[in-house]
């Protein structure tokens, strides 16, 4: 077996292994920091499952979320009481970013208050019901969709932490881009006859993207945060998946050749210019992410460079890391993360899932060229 075929033999095995009877996902099983379920890394990962043809994982990964939004309830009627009377918020009236497999809130002072995932989840669940094949929403579901959407309505122009758990006084595009995402591909199954929030949620999903493109940074890109200059390698996700902007819009290209400059260093790509988390290196999940932006614009010799850089970061073992710290933005913070928490997460799942979906977007952007090959023959 070759390099690529052991990662992809790896990865499957390390995705389903790290996910519990009860559908949680473990983000990391031997970083205790990352012993827990969260909606963004479990929706990707997720995500992933259904590319290799494994319904019923995601479904219950789907499920898992599900149960904790309806065991959310109160907390969200609570949220909306306290929004109408305007009375003072504190960070524990919004619901937290991940969870233990039993779906117990994480109540460390890791900052929990991130919205995104709840826009990824959606998202993933629109894929599941395209790749199942459903008609409907499964009626289980319908419950916890609609307290999302509900929660959704009144925090998603509140600041909360980015997708790193960092800047929680600010607003961030790639955020709102998850959520975009989410709303845009739920709502059809929303639209179902007498019920006409489908139509509502295409509205609120064009208010959000109309406040990203209204706040972007002067020079024309998407910047890491509003009023930011920085850019962060999670605004590819604007495009891909969830299509906020168009691969070719001049915004997205923009940022891209701004990632480009800025985090792309001999095949790895790092989060953003000023991080410092294990000295801020270059992570897989991102350059597998460029790779996909690649592939989808037919750049594919640029797309397999960064895969390769991928597959070379597999340990002798098949694992892959969250971050590489050979290239870092600040090199002694290596060692001050590796003394608090212990050397960087392997292996992270959520890069296995990457791995997965762009491997799998690459054999599809072949054999489509292929095609297109053979027809102008
Ligand atoms: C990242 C999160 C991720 C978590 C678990 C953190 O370091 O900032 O995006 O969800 O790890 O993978």
């Amino acid at each position: 077996m070759d390099r690529r075929q052991i990662l992809r033999q790896r990865s499957e095995e390390i995705i389903f292994t790290n996910q519990t009877a009860g559908g949680a996902i473990i983000a990391c099983p031997s970083f205790s920091q990352y012993n827990y379920s969260w909606f963004r890394d479990g929706a990707f990962i997720a995500y992933a499952m259904i590319r290799i043809g494994r319904l019923a994982e995601a479904e219950r990964f789907l499920s898992w979320g599900n149960r904790v939004v309806i065991s959310s309830r109160e907390k969200i009627d609570a949220l909306g009481d306290k929004l109408d009377k305007g009375e003072a918020l504190s960070i524990r009236d919004f619901l937290g970013a991940r969870y233990t497999p039993e779906g117990e809130e994480d109540e460390s002072d890791w900052p929990n208050f991130q919205i995104d995932g709840y826009g990824t989840w959606l998202w993933c669940m629109a894929e599941y019901l395209k790749a199942a094949d459903l008609s409907e929403l499964p009626g289980v579901w319908q419950t916890g969709v609609e307290l999302t959407i509900r929660y959704l309505r009144m925090v998603w122009q509140r600041p909360n932490s980015d997708c790193w758990e960092e800047f929680p006084d600010e607003v961030h595009p790639a955020t709102l881009a998850c959520i975009y995402g989410g709303l845009k591909r739920i709502s059809p199954w929303l639209d179902q006859e007498g019920n006409e929030e489908g139509g509502t949620l295409e509205v609120f999903a064009e208010e959000i993207k109309s406040f990203v493109y209204n706040n972007l940074h002067e020079d024309g890109y998407f910047p890491k945060y509003l009023g930011s200059d920085l850019v962060d390698a999670s605004l590819l996700w604007i495009a891909l998946p969830f299509g906020m902007a168009d691969l070719k819009d001049p915004v997205m290209v923009k940022t891209v050749e701004l990632i480009e400059e800025k985090l792309l260093e001999e095949g790895g790509v790092k989060r953003y210019a000023e991080d410092t988390y294990y000295g801020g290196g270059q992570w897989i999940i991102h350059s597998c992410w460029l790779a996909w932006y690649y592939y989808e614009s037919g750049r594919m010799v640029e797309a397999d460079t960064l895969m390769e850089w991928v597959i070379r970061q597999q340990k002798d073992d098949g694992s892959l890391p969250e971050q590489t710290t050979e290239i870092t933005n600040e090199p002694p913070m290596v060692k001050v993360w590796e003394q608090r928490w212990g050397t960087v997460a392997t292996p992270l799942v959520w890069s296995h899932a990457m791995f997965l979906i762009v491997d799998q977007v690459c054999s599809e952007s072949r054999s489509f060229n292929y095609t297109r090959f053979e027809k102008e023959c």
